[in-house]
């Protein structure tokens, strides 16, 4: 395989972590088998992630909508949750992983958030890579949140509404600590967003494959990056401005 451009790696990599169900109903499992593989999957990614040198990485692992799923899978894929951080602690301390997670986690079971909590007070320190794990997680509510936190500081007189500006907002949402996704990855062959990072993603490039995501590994993280590294990034400029030519402009 053709290698990467080592100095335009993506920051930060987001990933929609979609098609468990439909890589187990393709082989006459349960959906719980296909969340089963999947975790396998995310396992790998980090990794490959960790090598790759990506240094922010967001997995989309629970969404608010998907707490209107049958009560047995929404059990199995926090008990998944669960399982995943005890068997992966040791591995992000040795490999200098910090956990932080972002979404309503007051939802979440007490066994599984006390793991997550103990986690992510265990790798508080790391700084080779951010893994993110979006659980619980809505765009929509995130600013809807960061609004009301906003509005109440106006109504206080702390905070005029015309300060109010784009760092502002962004310093209000669940994600204030890290850089905007610049790589947005779906798996399964769905083309939307389902309400994930809706306002970090204004410049993500966007990758899609049909590569269910418990089939998604190191070749395909590589591809989706090697698919990156062609596009250009504007940023509302034309192109002359982003990468200017040889030739002279008439
Ligand atoms: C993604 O796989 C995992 C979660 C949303 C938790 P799905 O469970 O959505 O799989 P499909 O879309 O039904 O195939
Ligand atoms: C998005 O997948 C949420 C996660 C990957 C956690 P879904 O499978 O829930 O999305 P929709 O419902 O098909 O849009
Ligand atoms: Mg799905």
């Amino acid at each position: 395989m053709e290698e990467l451009d080592k100095d335009n790696i993506p920051r930060h990599v987001a990933i929609i972590m979609d098609g468990n169900g439909r890589w187990a109903r393709k082989r006459l499992m349960n959906r719980i088998n296909g969340h089963r593989r999947g975790m396998e999957a995310v396992k790998n990614v980090v990794m490959a992630s960790r090598e790759l040198g990506i240094k922010y990485l967001t997995l989309y692992a629970f969404s608010t909508e998907n707490w209107r799923r049958p009560k047995e899978e929404v059990r199995a894929l926090m008990s998944l949750l669960g399982k995943y951080l005890r068997s992966e602690l040791t591995l992000m301390i040795e490999n200098n992983i910090k956990l932080i997670s972002i979404g309503n986690i007051d939802n979440i079971p007490k066994d599984e958030k006390e793991v997550l909590l103990n986690t992510i007070e265990k790798t508080k320190e790391n700084k080779g890579m951010v893994l993110n794990l979006a659980l619980s997680y809505g765009g929509r509510s995130e600013i809807l949140d960061a609004t009301r936190a906003l509005a109440d500081e106006v109504k206080k007189g702390e905070l005029e509404s015309s300060e109010i500006d784009a760092e502002l907002f962004s310093s209000h949402l669940l994600t204030s600590e890290i850089p905007d996704p610049d790589l947005l990855i779906r798996t399964s062959g769905e083309m939307r967003i389902s309400n994930f990072l809706l306002w970090q993603v204004a410049y993500a490039e966007l990758y899609f494959t049909d590569t269910l995501w418990p089939d998604f590994n190191k070749e395909e993280l590589f591809k989706a990056i090697k698919e990156y590294q062609s596009r250009e990034r504007r940023f509302g400029k034309t192109g002359d401005q982003v990468s200017p030519s040889e030739v002279d402009v008439l």
